[in-house]
Order: structure tokens, then sequence, then C-alpha cells
């Protein structure tokens, strides 16, 4: 299942994995000579650090010499860019509104990451319409091929908003803290995934650990119901320790790999960085052209 533009045409990435098997497939190279991986980093409950590790993956990919794009797709309530320290005159409410271009609205942040902010308090952008998603998500394709890895900071929840921009992204990852709520709401997002948007592959990121094995921990716990209950498979991705210096940093609204690169977050976020571009990503192109493909027909 994809997002259907107003005629009837399903939009979705062309790096998405093959759904039915969800097996790993190579990476693809664009005409561009591009190969950009798709991520989506989404959560059930609030709070738990999208947002930061966004930011901060970004800031490791650009020390890896990789080029860094972040949508902030928490399209009502956007705080990317007050994380960072920046203040964007525009963002993407005026795409939305179709006063700018994509293009008009990207701002520069730390280490050359590349950011499209998104807008704060204006409630109508939580429920866009076909029409309005359509046009962002074709204009970003327009930029995609510049960048290795584009980033997706979504809104927590199961809105329909946050579920077609984790459904159009190459990978999926939920983020989850060791909180029972968080834990059962992580579930709560994963059983959507799969059961409305037939997601067969997520990848679970554990924030917050006081050690490695509470992440461990905390994917053993999921693995066990969604092994049992849903048919989606979750792979390990790892933890990022609970660390003071990642709220002192926004504090400073400057990103705690930049402030504190030595603190147990950084490390943490760099390891993760690695460890992502070891990684094989999880799909098969279906074009290899662009970043959207267009298939006519229904869901
Ligand atoms: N590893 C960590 N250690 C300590 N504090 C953290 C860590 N990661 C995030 N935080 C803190 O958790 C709070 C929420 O972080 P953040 O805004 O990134 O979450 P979010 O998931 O994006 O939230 P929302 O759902 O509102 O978008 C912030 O105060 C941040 O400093
Ligand atoms: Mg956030």
């Amino acid at each position: 299942m994809g997002m259907k533009d107003p005629s009837n045409k399903v939009i979705s990435l062309s790096h998405r994995r093959d759904q039915k098997s969800g097996t790993p497939g190579s990476r693809s190279r664009n005409k561009r000579g591009g190969n950009a991986r798709v991520i989506a980093i989404t959560s059930g409950k609030g709070g738990v650090g999208k947002t930061s590790i966004v930011a901060n993956l970004g800031y490791a990919f650009r020390k890896l010499g990789k080029k860094v794009l972040i949508l902030d797709a928490d399209l009502g309530l956007g705080n990317l860019d007050v994380l960072l320290g920046l203040a964007p005159r525009f963002n993407l409410s005026h795409v939305i509104m179709e006063e700018k271009s994509i293009e008009d609205i990207l701002i520069e942040g730390p280490g050359e990451m590349k950011i499209l902010p998104a807008s704060s308090g204006i409630q109508e952008l939580t429920n866009l319409t076909r029409k309005q998603k359509f046009n962002i998500l074709t204009q970003l394709d327009q930029l995609i091929d510049s960048v290795d890895v584009f980033f997706i900071d979504t809104a927590a929840g199961i809105s329909s908003n946050v579920m077609d921009f984790n459904v159009t992204a190459q990978e999926i990852v939920v983020v989850v803290s060791p909180e029972p709520t968080s834990i059962t709401d992580a579930y709560a997002l994963m059983k959507v995934l799969s059961l409305k948007y037939s997601e067969k592959v997520c990848k679970l990121l554990v924030n917050m650990v006081s050690r490695p094995e509470e992440g461990r921990e905390v994917f053993r716990q999921l693995h066990l119901v969604t092994d049992r209950f849903l048919d989606i498979q979750i792979e390990y991705l790892g933890c990022i320790l609970n660390d003071e210096n990642v709220p002192k940093g926004i504090k400073n609204q400057k990103i705690v790999s930049q402030l504190y690169p030595d603190t147990h977050a950084s490390r943490c976020f760099r390891d993760l960085a690695r460890k992502i571009s070891a990684m094989p990503p999880l799909n098969c192109p279906k074009d290899g052209s662009n970043l959207f493909l267009r298939h006519l027909g229904g869901e």
C-alpha cells in the first residue's frame, strides 16, 4: 500500500523493500549516481527522543562524510529547528500552501546538514489532504538525488500523517524508551503498521537506557509479543544511553554530539551511524531513478 494521489495513483519510495518478502536488497543507484537511503524515525509515545536522535544521527552521518537531509515531518508541532538553534523564515506550511517551493525552505544546520523545517501551531497541517501530501512528496523527489541519507522525523502516534510518512520511507525505525507505556505504544504502532499498512519489517531503537542490556531486554519483550501476534519482523537496531548532556545541549540549542562529542550519548550516536552505514538497506529498488514511484492502480 502506498499513498494515493488525487488521480488515484499510489505514490511510494522507489527504494522500498519488497513488501511481501521483506528481504534485504542491494543498494540502488539512481540516474544521477546517487543512492539515497530514506529512514523514518517514529514512535508510538511522544517525547521518547525522535528529534534528538534524528539531529544527532544526521550530524554523525555528516562526520562520516555523508550528505544528509532531514525532513521535520511533525507538521503541526515541528521543533527540529528550535533544537538546532535555527530560525527559518519559511517552512513546510509555505510549501503546503503553495507559496514556496521545497528548495526555498531548505536551510543548513550544524555540520552542513540540510534541513526542511516544519511549522508549529498550525493545526490544519496535522490532517493534510491527499493532494497536499502528494505535492510535498513529489517535491521531495527532486531533492533526494543530491543526498546519501534522508531522515524523516515524524510526529508521535498513529495518525494518518505519521503513517503516510512512515510507509513511504525505505526503512522504519521505531524509537522506544524503557518505560512500560512507551513499550505498549510501540507495540500499538507496529500493530497498525502491520495490520493496516502491511509493513513486514521495522527496526527498534531503544533510547534513554541505563545500560545496553536494558535495550536488549526491551527488544526481547516487544519481540515476544510481535512474534506471537503480528506478521511483522522487528530487528534490534541498538540503544542510546540516557545522558543528562542531551537535554543540556537542547537548553543551549545545540545538539549533544556537537557540544559534548565525548559524552556517552554522542558515542552511541557515532556507533549507530557507523552501524547503519555498514548495514545494507532493506529494500529492493523498484525503479532506481526517483525517490517516489507512481504506480497506477489501487491500494
Ligand atoms: N538519550 C537521552 N538521554 C537523556 N535525555 C534524552 C535522551 N534523548 C532524548 N532526551 C530528552 O528527551 C526529551 C524529548 O526528546 P525529543 O524532543 O527528541 O523527543 P521526541 O520523541 O522528538 O518528542 P515528540 O514526540 O514531542 O516529537 C528532551 O528533553 C531530550 O533532551
Ligand atoms: Mg520530536
